[in-house]
């Protein structure tokens, strides 16, 4: 794993954003795995700001997000479809025809869903980079705590705590799904290069788990040690609980050393 400890959470966003574009620099077609929640936000305005000033195009780009929540139709503004053409879609060139969220309203059965999402990301030729942010239980995706480490697509039921986390989202009176359709932990496992994003002290023990505890299906993030391209983009707060932070800050110097002598 890659361990990155940066300034602020704006810092993380623009790192995040230099390793998109450079990937889209140099494959213009690369299937992106997306996420929603707060975090990817700052993301999002980097990649629209530099689609907008800079020339970075979408237009040969697909994308599988990560998850979606059950029977909330596509145009319900608290669906992740919403949410994506919003904060993203709407404002770049990608083709909206190759974004894909795992969706799953009306009386559609999950199970066919999740295969046939499965498929589509295999047609696309699998997932070149897979971004993503962290729960405060450690979920990544909806895999909550328990999910079995080679899951696959399928409908989760969120923890009280998700639910809570996430409540902020929602007004008083307005419905909060329960349900949702998520990659699983060997869907994401698969992706040929991982990038989790995590700002902020509520963070920083899930993210603690998730780099030096053990893997463990309770904290689902943990699987990531055993994915080989792993970069995790932490703010000062998020890495607080980190024991080995001054050897992450020391390897990312000699990184960036050998990137600089090396080009690798
Ligand atoms: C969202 C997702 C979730 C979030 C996580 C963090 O598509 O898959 O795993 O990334 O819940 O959410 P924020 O960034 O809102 O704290």
């Amino acid at each position: 794993m890659e361990v990155v400890i940066l300034k602020n959470a704006e810092c993380v966003a623009s790192t995040a954003a230099d390793l998109v574009a450079e990937l889209l620099n140099n494959r213009p077609s690369a299937v992106l795995g997306l996420a929603t929640g707060s975090t990817q936000l700052a993301l999002y305005r980097q990649l629209v700001n530099r689609h907008l000033n800079a020339g970075l195009s979408f237009s040969q780009v697909s994308s599988f997000n990560l998850d979606e929540y059950l029977g909330v139709a596509p145009d319900n503004p608290q669906s992740y479809r919403s949410y994506m053409n919003r904060e993203f879609f709407d404002r770049i060139d990608i083709d909206k025809r190759n974004t894909f969220l795992p969706l799953c309203a009306g009386n559609e059965n999950p199970h066919l869903v999740g295969l046939r999402y499965e498929q589509e990301i295999l047609n696309a030729g699998g997932i070149d980079l897979q971004l993503m942010g962290i729960g405060g239980n450690g979920h990544i995706g909806f895999n909550e705590p328990s999910s079995s480490l080679r899951s696959r697509t399928r409908v989760k039921t969120l923890t009280k705590q998700t639910l809570k986390d996430n409540s902020r989202l929602f007004s008083k009176h307005e419905f909060q799904p329960k349900l949702a359709v998520t990659m699983g932990i060997a869907t994401i496992m698969d992706a040929d290069r991982i990038l989790l994003l995590a700002t902020g002290g509520s963070k920083a023990e899930a993210v603690a788990r998730m780099v030096e505890g053990p893997v463990s299906a309770m904290c689902p993030a943990s699987a990531l040690q055993l994915h080989e391209r792993v970069t995790i983009l932490l703010d000062e707060d998020a890495a607080a609980q980190l024991r080995n932070r001054d050897y992450y800050r020391w390897t990312y110097q000699q990184n960036e050393s050998l990137k600089d002598r090396f080009g690798v």
